[in-house]
């Protein structure tokens, strides 16, 4: 028995239950939501990132501009682009968020961010922690909302994933013991799952949705799943008119490719992972995860992004330029609803759905030949211009 190497593993664990810990008090210490009605300007921070990011969050940049004119006009939005997000700069920095980038990020209310390269063992990168995932911690932006729709189809879901735990929270602190055996911590709090489990059903119950869907894999992770799922539970009992029902991430998988089942399902609300892995799945079934938007929320800040990453190799082979915009835009929508302006990101949801899915006047396919974001972005924003927009996506989607 290498007794060393357990008592260096045990020292190692103390000190994460210390730092957990203290997270939590911090969680039960927030303060109240900030309220984007009272601020001017609102300030909306622009985060290029890596490989397609810089291209595709300046499309979503137009697009926001053109929809924001009058209140960029008027001083109540103001855009601020920060640099400095790139993967060469966090080597050379050897952080996650250089400081000096996420001392200009704290100065913003809300920020659209382009994907950025997470460095992976075997890489020619440091194997520093993940931007996004780093961003999310010092934040605290805890929860994933990623929406998925396909209207044809009935399909409206809205995912809540847990954006803080789980096997996110010590993901890069894992030990290993000995050369042979390698542990990961899966971390599970109440108040970071209640902060989370509360958001889906208050949700749910503004938008007069009936049901709610809890996704654990408790049989088995019984402690912290266990939790998770108890959490949920026992705040559904504050919902009596929302039904609230839980499945395994297992069989949940398997049922959201059932077409007679799929539609069945509203609000999700899951842990980190299961949340991670699901909302790809979901989103390839919309068309793609190049068309799926994110949102980071916390209780001061919020960031706004896709939910894809930064395909280098389109940058390699000269292509960035045909990367498909639509997931940042549809992050830039939930933006827009999120600082207020809910009429107009109904507009462009719309205006995606009618460009993307149905009239496809001109088609992505990430190659010459194909339309370039740019191309794209311009047919977007004729479109948002056409007065007939709601009707002619009520006619798509209603198939009349
Ligand atoms: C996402 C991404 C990230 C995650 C990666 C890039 C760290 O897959 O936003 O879903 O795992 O959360
Ligand atoms: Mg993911």
């Amino acid at each position: 028995m290498n007794i060393e190497a357990i008592k260096k593993a045990k020292e190692h664990f103390g000190g994460l239950l210390e730092e957990q810990l203290r997270r939590v008090e911090q969680i039960k210490a927030a303060g109240d939501w900030i309220d984007y009605q009272t601020l001017k300007p609102i300030i909306i921070g622009i985060l290029g990132g890596d490989g397609i990011g810089p291209y595709i969050a300046n499309e979503a940049q137009r697009v926001l501009e053109f929809l924001l004119k009058d209140e960029q006009k008027s001083g109540k939005v103001e855009f601020r682009i920060i640099e400095g997000l790139t993967i060469e700069n966090r080597a050379a920095k050897m952080k996650p968020i250089p400081d000096d980038v996420l001392k200009e990020i704290r100065k913003c209310h809300v920020t659209l961010k382009g994907p950025t390269t997470t460095p992976r063992k075997g890489d020619p990168w440091p194997n520093i922690e993940s931007c996004n995932v780093a961003m999310r911690k010092e934040l605290d932006l805890f929860a994933n909302v990623r929406p998925v729709r396909i209207p044809r189809e009935g399909v409206d879901w809205m995912f809540f994933r847990e954006n803080t735990e789980d096997l996110y929270a010590l993901g890069s602190q894992g030990i290993n013991v000995t050369d042979d055996l390698a542990v990961d911590f899966k971390v599970i709090t109440t108040q970071g799952s209640e902060r989370i489990i509360r958001m889906a059903f208050e949700y749910a119950k503004r938008r007069g949705i009936n049901q709610v869907t809890i996704v654990t894999k408790a049989n088995v992770i019984k402690t912290t799943d266990g939790k998770f799922l108890s959490v949920g539970q026992q705040v559904a009992r504050e919902y009596p008119e929302i039904n609230c029902d839980d499945w395994y991430i297992d069989i949940m998988t398997a049922k959201l490719i059932d077409p007679k089942r799929r539609n069945q399902f509203k609000v999700i609300v899951l842990p980190n992972l299961y949340g991670d892995i699901i909302t790809d799945e979901a989103a390839e079934m919309q068309g793609g995860v190049g068309t799926a938007g994110a949102a980071n929320i916390g209780k001061r800040y919020a960031m706004f992004e896709a939910i894809h990453g930064s395909a280098p190799r389109m940058v390699e082979e000269g292509r960035a330029q045909y990367a498909d915009p639509a997931s940042m835009i549809r992050g830039s929508a939930m933006l827009l609803s999120h600082i207020g302006y809910e009429e107009r990101a109904n507009k462009l949801e719309m205006a995606l759905d009618i460009c993307g899915q149905y009239e496809k006047k001109l088609v992505m396919t990430g190659r010459p030949g194909g339309a370039t974001g740019r191309e794209f972005c311009d047919y977007l924003m004729g479109t948002l211009q056409d007065p007939e927009l709601k009707s002619k996506w009520q006619g798509f989607v209603t198939g009349n």
